[in-house]
């Protein structure tokens, strides 16, 4: 039994005291930036939340918490200088990025303090709703809660092209949820649970929305908590997409749960309510054991104010409408290519164990180590992986690289408004959730993906496991290729223009670029000092393998920026 529900209610009812009524605050809305070179610093700051004493808290970018809202467009390659300037080292993470496990940000890319991280890529996601936040092994929650997340907007010719509200911060409103809890001198306090909803690190949020079709991108940027959200007039909405993309038609919903690292698109609509107010709520009362906040008990280590309760997460005042609103939905939004369950190479189980009597969540009863590879996976196969919760709780599992659909929850189809791409699932206590995945186009045993927990304490205390990604066996992996140092020099690395390529002790006679697809984009014959023209290559991550005079090969990697 999970100790958590065992505290007497009684805590409860001494506690459970309704919040003082408080004025509204402006619901903020992160700053964008777009185009193909961005940065990001992360800093420490402190923010007025409450009356009385500033909170320390961590941010990007000059802001006092979170950071600037990140547009991207698909196709595109990106660069991104990312400068940490905290006391400690830390990571960063492009959360449903399908990009090389090098640039991913997990806890093999850590950024020491004062100096910056430049991973590049290319946008291969479709349109969707996705995030950064830090991903130092168990430092993860920490950052996070001091205020170290922001969201990431994908734009593609397809969704751009559909009549859908796209005003960032008009009528498309990010909104970041998490609860935060503060101690006596207002300084958040590193638990489960908060006591205070925070909507884009404003506390008692409230937004001006225009009287029409008004799109909201929610992230689950909690510690823990679940939130069922819906509207206090339990008016219907509509889930347009899922973590990874747009649903095939908008999905009805009066409810929709979202667990940690989940997002939705969901839209609203307001119109003919100019003048009309209604609050996005979280539903959270009276949920099944396991989901996380329904624990009764109102304070202490998993306790909450706001545990087991439904309550307000953003007030909405509705205004009048924009010159050119949205007022009708597509009927249908995209056409998805469901991955073929009869046509896989390979299932898997993980289960997901523990967390009796105290003890910590894991996978397979075996903690996180950062040395250890708990799974390879062949370079396109598709994968089904069963997902079977025997644990005392419930988890939100999400696994980098890939995309997945759901096939099931308990041997049931899953809904509608879940039946898209995904990235994370929320995996109730005694339940079993199969997705199918497919691991396309970056191979590389030397660096590791993960898939976790993303509940903040569960993933730092070892809910983490590690996978790579390799050549099946008819690529480049086979016939003995060593991969990196052994004496082979690619300088400078990253290039633009020239590489210089070396061999201890042998002339090269021969390169080969290959992608990370495995196939070979080029081969050359250096000139004497062992230079090689890469000006021609699109930006990216590429094996080299270079063969000298002797007959020796040896396999490296390079960037062209
Ligand atoms: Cu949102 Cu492994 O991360
Ligand atoms: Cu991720
Ligand atoms: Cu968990």
């Amino acid at each position: 039994m999970n100790q958590r529900f065992l505290l007497p209610l009684l805590l409860f009812m001494i506690t459970a005291s309704a919040a003082i009524a408080q004025p509204y605050n402006t619901l903020w809305i992160p700053d964008t930036l777009s185009g193909t070179t961005f940065a990001l610093t992360m800093n420490a700051a402190t923010k007025q939340f409450r009356t009385g004493a500033v909170t320390n808290t961590y941010g990007y970018n000059g802001n006092a918490y979170l950071g600037p809202t990140l547009i991207m467009h698909k196709g595109d390659s990106v660069q991104i200088h990312v400068t940490n300037n905290l006391m400690d080292s830390t990571t960063l993470h492009w959360h449903g990025f399908h990009i090389p496990a090098m640039m991913d940000g997990g806890p093999h890319q850590p950024i020491p303090p004062g100096t910056t991280w430049s991973p590049m890529f290319r946008i291969r996601n479709n349109a969707a709703t996705f995030w950064y936040h830090p991903h130092l092994h168990m430092m993860t929650e920490q950052q996070m809660m001091m205020g170290l997340t922001g969201m990431i907007i994908v734009r593609d010719d397809q969704e751009s092209a559909l009549a859908l509200p796209r005003t960032y911060g008009v009528d498309d409103i990010p909104l970041i949820l998490h609860d935060r809890r503060f101690d006596n001198s207002n300084q958040l306090v590193q638990d489960t649970y908060g006591d205070s909803m925070l909507v884009n690190g404003t506390l008692s949020a409230q937004l001006a929305a225009p009287a029409q079709m008004v799109r909201f991108r929610v992230l689950n940027a909690a510690s823990e908590r679940a939130y069922n959200i819906g509207f206090s007039d339990n008016r219907t909405f509509y889930v347009i997409g899922t973590d990874g993309g747009l649903l095939n038609a908008p999905v009805p919903v009066t409810r929709k749960v979202l667990g940690v690292g989940e997002r939705v698109e969901i839209i609203v609509d307001f119109s003919g309510q100019s003048g009309q107010s209604v609050d996005l709520m979280a539903y959270n009362a009276g949920q099944k054991m396991g989901y996380p906040g329904s624990e009764p008990q109102a304070s202490g280590k998993f306790g909450s104010a706001l545990n087991n309760r439904n309550f307000r997460m953003l007030h909405i005042a509705v205004g009048p409408s924009t010159t050119a609103p949205i007022t009708v939905l597509p009927k249908q939004l995209t056409t998805i290519t469901f991955l073929d369950p009869t046509a896989v190479n390979v299932t898997r189980q993980v289960k997901l164990t523990d967390g009796f009597n105290g003890s910590a969540f894991r996978f397979d009863s075996t903690s996180f180590n950062m040395e250890v590879i708990n799974k390879t996976v062949h370079l396109n196969d598709v994968e089904i992986w069963e997902l079977k919760n025997i644990s005392a709780f419930s988890h939100t599992f999400h696994i980098h690289d890939v995309e997945f659909n759901i096939l099931s929850r308990n041997g049931v189809a899953p809904n509608a408004e879940e039946h898209g791409w995904k990235d994370v699932a929320l995996v109730n206590m005694n339940e079993t959730v199969r997705f199918i995945t497919r691991f396309e186009d970056f191979a590389d045993p030397e660096h590791p993906y993960m898939y976790h927990c993303h509940i903040g304490f569960h993933e730092d205390g070892g809910m983490m496991g590690q996978f790579v990604v390799v050549q099946s066996p008819s690529g480049i992996a086979e016939g003995g290729i060593t991969t990196g140092g052994s004496g082979l020099r690619i300088a400078p690395n990253p290039a633009t223009d020239l590489l210089t390529v070396r061999i201890n002790g042998g002339d090269i006679a021969k390169v080969q670029i290959i992608n990370y697809a495995g196939m070979i984009v080029t081969e050359r014959t250096p000139s004497a000092n062992g230079a090689v023209d890469i000006a021609g290559l699109p930006a990216g991550l590429y094996f080299l393998r270079a063969t000298d005079t002797r007959g020796i090969s040896r396999v490296g990697k390079f960037i062209r920026m």
